[in-house]
């Protein structure tokens, strides 16, 4: 059984999970914003997005577990560890940097290899759909990886789902199967929509939403899939969460740098290092931010609780999202967007209702 941290007083494993829920919202929206808010010609690198997001993680990771791995003689154990490192500094610091670093390259890290290029992929992938779809349907299709989530924990995890939980499963991919529907009709995709606030309508961004409902699909499986091995990864042995990450990070730099690498350098190369950074401007800065700290939450929320909890708590950030959109997006409110959210969110409730005394379909590995 796993000790349940908290954190001012409230315990860690809810403060994550409405964090993670704030941070989805807020993600979608700034993300979206990077992409649509510049002409093609000024506009960013995802692929840099992506490197830099896994090579910030990384590096906090690793002074979060350094801090951790920090020896405590001298101080009571209540003072902070980040403290003890720096009051210990050069020595011992040093042959802990060290162990640490064999740690990290212990021979079971290669296993961190298997989520770190399906979250490369997905990154990637978001990217493609939150260029090509409303911020508000974006957020209510990416709830199918709840879907794939609880598929992947039946089958990986051998997680045991009740009748009740399926069924709600089944009514949140209709939920999402009406949004879609609405979504469609609101987007042409051969017309160009004008994004932006009102007084920002500067220029108009195509959007293809068939290209952006085939992205999300794609990073729902990779999602569950990836987040599911995590944890499994991550609850078979006793290596510290900080030092997983350390190495999901290092196994992700991988893909992640060949995009760049073999991407086109910018008209006017200033170097690669520069040109990583080119066209990178407050929004894009915001998202790679956004994404670093969700990304560290995420791992807080898969060890303290679980895939399928997370899934659904972020599906609580549609109601954020949606609002948002109103407001920022124009989003136009339609009946069928309606009913679509509030069929998702009735899955969400009926999830998690606690267990009756109906019976229960108990589902596990084939193999097992
Ligand atoms: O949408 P989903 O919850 O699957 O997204 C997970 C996100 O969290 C991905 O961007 C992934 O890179 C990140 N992550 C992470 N570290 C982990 C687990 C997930 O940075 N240990």
């Amino acid at each position: 059984t796993q000790s349940q941290p908290t954190i001012f007083g409230m315990p860690l494993k809810y403060v994550s999970l409405v964090t993670l829920a704030v941070q989805n919202a807020a993600l979608s929206i700034v993300m979206h914003q990077s992409r649509v808010s510049t002409p093609p010609s000024l506009a960013y690198s995802p692929a840099s997005a992506v490197l830099l997001n896994e090579i910030l993680k990384g590096s906090i990771s690793f002074v979060i577990a350094l801090a951790r791995a920090a020896p405590q003689s001298d101080y009571p154990r209540h003072r902070s560890s980040i403290l003890n490192t720096l009051q210990t500094f050069p020595y011992p610091w040093t042959p802990t940097f060290w162990s640490l670093c064999r740690e990290i390259l212990s021979p079971d890290c290669w296993k961190l290899s298997i989520p770190a290029l399906l979250y490369v992929v997905q990154n990637s992938l978001q990217f493609v759909a939150i260029s090509n779809l409303p911020v508000a349907s974006f957020q209510v299709t990416y709830q199918m990886k709840i879907l794939t989530t609880a598929a992947f924990s039946v089958a990986l995890l051998r997680k045991k789902l009740t009748s009740t939980k399926w069924l709600s499963l089944f009514f949140l991919a209709i939920g999402v199967g009406i949004v879609q529907i609405q979504t469609s009709g609101v987007v042409p995709s051969t017309k160009p929509v004008a994004v932006g606030s009102a007084h920002e309508y500067h220029h108009v961004h195509e959007m293809n939403p068939l290209k952006g409902f085939g992205a999300v699909t794609a990073a729902c499986f990779t999602s569950g899939l990836a987040g599911v091995y995590f944890e499994m990864v991550l609850k078979g042995s006793k290596q510290d969460l900080w030092v997983r990450n350390v190495q999901l990070s290092l196994f992700s730099l991988i893909p992640a740098l060949l995009p760049v690498l073999y991407s086109s350098s910018p008209p006017n190369s200033q170097g690669f290092f520069l040109d990583l950074f080119h066209n990178f401007g407050g929004w894009a800065w915001g998202t790679v931010g956004i994404q670093v700290f969700g990304g560290l939450v995420t791992a807080i929320v898969i060890k303290y609780s679980d895939n399928i909890l997370k899934g659904f708590a972020t599906s609580l950030s549609i109601v954020l999202s949606f609002l948002a959109s109103v407001a920022l997006f124009n989003f136009r409110i339609t009946p069928s967007f309606v009913i679509g959210a509030s069929t998702v969110l009735a899955a969400t409730w009926m999830y998690n209702q606690p267990e009756g005394s109906e019976p229960r379909i108990v589902l596990t590995n084939l193999s097992g």
